[in-house]
């Protein structure tokens, strides 16, 4: 941990930071943070410090806010392809994809290689795309460093964009999603030369060392930043928040599934979940307090979390303050449309940020 006095310093203003943030590469992305970035500005700002933990890195926003702002950052995510991004995006100082580059990527296959085209017929793409995807990766594969995770980014990205609702949980014929937008009906290869400027533009440097991992959170070595951010799956009260199920196609596209095994017997051709202790009501509570004693020794720790999952804010209080005892709670309201009527409004849902201090 960073001594005191230097905790009362507080990194660059947000404002500055927000506005760069802004044009982070969007992934839509379950429970990414994107809108709520003024009020974790705000947050980060008061906390100060000058190492940060992304904990639950996701879509890599945070990080890259907190980037942003001045911290040298480390992000984790146990899934492998938000490690690539955050990589791309936000450990990458300097290095930007070429125009040779992006014309290799998208010109003529290096190779005759076929794996998504015959695993994902019928489920995922059309065959122009899907031969695309194939063809990129036999260029991406002769890539190393930051041009493979900006390429591999980018690919995500592009895909992500592609696919309706962001999700691969649904496949096969899916024109009744298509509401006209754009992003559903550009080729993945247009979609490529897109993505690919806006990485290039968000690549900037601070001039500090920064990290993206590949793991559980409970397997990570250093705990004692100035400030930990912990963006857990949010535990509904039925089912769980399964992100494997969601995103598998991009995970896979990853690492074009190299030693991983596909369930040929799914229909979306899954590749088998990754189970969390943060996403089920049932272990929750014992998976946050570990968590929380884990970065005790952590100057702050800052979790965002959702009033319509298990455990409540009390108890979410009670089990941080028990390594942090200051403890303040602030409530955002989310904007989810429910209606207007008495009944429906009630539904609305509030994102709490909990902050935890000695
Ligand atoms: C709510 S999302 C984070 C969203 C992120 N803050 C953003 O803005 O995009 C939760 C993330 O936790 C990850 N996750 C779930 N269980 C984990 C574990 N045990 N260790 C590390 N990451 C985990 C999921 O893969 C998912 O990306």
């Amino acid at each position: 941990m960073s001594t005191a006095v230097e905790m009362k310093s507080p990194p660059r203003s947000p404002v500055a930071a927000l506005a760069r943030a802004a044009a982070y590469p969007r992934l839509r992305y379950m429970g990414s943070k994107y809108k709520l970035a003024p009020h974790l500005g705000a947050v980060f700002n008061d906390v100060g410090g000058t190492t940060f933990l992304d904990a639950f890195s996701g879509s890599g926003f945070v990080g890259y806010l907190a980037k942003a702002m001045g911290y040298a950052v480390d992000t984790n995510d146990y899934l492998h392809f938000p490690s690539v991004i955050s990589r791309a995006s936000m450990v990458n100082e300097s290095v930007t994809l070429t125009d040779d580059m992006i014309a290799a990527i998208c010109g003529p296959a290096a190779d005759d290689r076929n794996f998504i085209q015959t695993t994902f017929k019928d489920v995922f793409f059309a065959e122009d795309d899907r031969v695309f995807l194939d063809s990129a990766w036999s260029h991406i594969d002769s890539l190393t460093g930051f041009e493979r995770d900006l390429a591999l980014a980018t690919l995500i990205l592009s895909a992500a964009r592609k696919q309706p609702r962001g999700v691969f949980t649904i496949s096969g014929d899916l024109s009744h999603y298509n509401d006209g937008r754009r992003d559903l009906s550009l080729p993945l290869r247009e979609h490529f030369r897109e993505r690919a400027a806006e990485y290039n533009a968000a690549v900037f440097s601070t001039g500090r060392t920064n990290h993206a991992y590949t793991g559980d959170v409970f397997d990570l070595v250093k705990t004692d930043y100035d400030v930990v951010y912990l963006d857990p799956p949010y535990a509904p009260p039925s089912d769980d928040a399964d992100y494997t199920k969601r995103y598998h196609f991009l995970e896979g596209l990853s690492d074009y599934w190299v030693g991983r095994k596909i369930m040929q017997e799914t229909k979306t051709k899954k590749i088998p979940k990754q189970k969390s202790v943060f996403a089920n009501k049932r272990t929750i509570e014992d998976a946050l307090e570990r968590t929380f004693d884990k970065f005790k020794d952590a100057g702050a720790i800052v979790m965002s979390y959702s009033s319509n999952a298990l455990p409540g804010d009390a108890r979410i209080k009670e089990l941080l303050g028990s390594v942090k005892p200051n403890v303040e709670v602030r409530m955002v309201d989310h904007q989810y449309h429910f209606g207007t009527h008495s009944s429906a409004a009630r539904r609305s849902v509030q994102e709490y940020i909990f902050i935890g201090r000695d």
